[in-house]
């Protein structure tokens, strides 16, 4: 095998402000959008970012036709059920007004309503689909998050759960990455406390599993540059992303979540779940991600408080931080200067530490997040046991395009060991 030598930066482009949500109107008109699909969750659908930007339309003199039926944490029926209320509408653009899920079933309704797949899983991940390229531009999108956790407006990946498979997958390609992401702190004013915590610790492990992924120099050199993966593995320019938004976590997660009248710790977790999706976006994540697939896919019935969804949840960032101890104690080995590095840019004093304690250290400077922002202790705290370990470690297996950029390869009895040690986290 070539190892690869070469390592790409795919910008995103963002405006960060607050009230920078009213620019919309401007902006769909000078990329030539005259009939807009504004996609959104019954929640945000009715708080303030959607009132403006449906005024901002209006003003533009842009028609505006709403979705307003995303799933919180979107399946292949939610998806199909979007992608059929757009088909055949004339529309030339698209809005997303809301968190991950409306983002990600916004990139999945641009994608299907331009070029339509013969089967659904045509664009999907390999092994789960065929991972078609995406066959050329699609349509203007504007992404305006209302959570600050995935930096969906920064990727070019679609998250959604496979109901046959009971696990999540997705669809990846720098032609799904948003238009533009407009970043307003006003926005995230009124998540609820879990929906704050959950998002907020999704943007940390972000953040620490692209710093902590294997190196892109250790992956095989593509045959084409097309076809160099955006998931390329950990590299100088996203290592600079992902720890500055660990920095801006350390310094202002627990107050945003304390506090969502704290308008300057509100507007920097915004901030850094870009700054961690442009990271990640041109990197990858590992195993907490890998992992996290099959806890939120075979949920039995806990229900996240805080959540608006009419079925059992365990959302997205504490399906993953769950997973996140255990994997940083089990990756450490592999390159504890960096797992350091990542507990120091979290707010460790790394003075004294023994590489060999580095996994043990970062840890639990993630468990102290975990029990101040009250996440529920472990798997076992969302309704697993060791009898679900099989089942779990089967979801994760398909899960190639992230797992393989873990810095220690994990094997199926890794896996099975990790989720045993996920079952009581702090
Ligand atoms: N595409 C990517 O790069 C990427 C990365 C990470 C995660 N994801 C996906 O994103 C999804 C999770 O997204 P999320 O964490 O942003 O949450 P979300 O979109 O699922 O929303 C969570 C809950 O918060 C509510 N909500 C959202 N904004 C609110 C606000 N301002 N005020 C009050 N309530 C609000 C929603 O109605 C919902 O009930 C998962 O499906 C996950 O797999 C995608
Ligand atoms: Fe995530």
């Amino acid at each position: 095998m070539q190892h690869e030598y070469a390592f790409e930066m795919a910008a995103s482009n963002v405006r960060f402000g607050a009230g920078v949500t009213r620019e919309v109107g401007q902006d769909l008109l000078d990329l030539g959008v005259r009939r807009a699909l504004v996609v959104t969750d019954a929640v945000v659908a009715g708080l303030p970012p959607m009132a403006i930007v449906l005024d901002a339309l209006a003003a533009a003199g842009i028609d505006a036709v709403v979705y307003d039926r995303v799933r919180v944490e979107p399946t292949d029926v939610s998806f199909h059920d979007a992608i059929t209320f757009a088909t055949g509408r004339d529309i030339d653009g698209i809005v997303a007004v809301g968190g991950g899920s409306v983002i990600d079933t916004a990139k999945a309704v641009n994608l299907y309503t331009t070029y339509p797949p013969a089967d659904f899983l045509d664009y999907v991940n390999a092994p789960i689909g065929k991972a078609l390229p995406v066959p050329g531009p699609l349509k203007p999108l504007i992404a305006i998050p209302t959570t600050a956790g995935t930096g969906s407006e920064t990727t070019g990946v679609s998250i959604f759960d496979l109901t046959g498979m009971h696990a999540k997958t997705g669809i990846a390609s720098r032609r799904l990455k948003p238009t533009l992401g407009l970043l307003d702190p006003d926005n995230t004013r009124t998540m609820p406390a879990t929906v704050a915590a959950s998002s907020g610790l999704d943007i940390l492990s972000h953040a620490i599993e692209s710093f902590t992924a294997v190196p892109y120099t250790a992956r095989p050199r593509p045959d084409r540059p097309t076809v160099r993966p955006a998931y390329q593995g950990s590299n100088p320019i996203s290592d600079v992303w992902s720890l500055q938004a660990l920095r801006m976590v350390a310094r202002s997660l627990v107050r945003a979540v304390e506090d969502p009248g704290n308008d300057e710790a509100r507007a920097e977790m915004i901030l850094a779940a870009s700054y961690a999706g442009v990271g990640f976006g041109n990197a990858g994540v590992h195993l907490p991600h890998g992992m996290s697939y099959p806890v939120s896919g075979h949920v039995r019935d806990y229900r996240a408080p805080g959540y608006a969804a009419d079925h059992a949840i365990v959302p997205h960032g504490m399906s993953v931080i769950l997973n996140a101890p255990a994997v940083f104690r089990f990756t450490a080995s592999a390159s504890p200067a960096r797992h350091l590095e990542a507990a120091e840019a979290l707010g460790v004093d790394i003075a004294n530490v023994r590489e060999a304690d580095a996994g043990r250290v970062l840890a639990d400077r993630i468990t102290w997040f975990m029990d101040r922002l009250k996440v529920p202790n472990g798997l076992r705290a969302v309704g697993y046991s060791t009898s679900d370990i099989p089942a779990l470690v089967e979801g994760t297996l398909p899960q190639h395009r992230v797992t393989k950029l873990s810095p220690r390869p994990a094997g199926p009895d890794d896996l099975a060991r990790l989720f045993e040690d996920a079952l009581v986290a702090y």
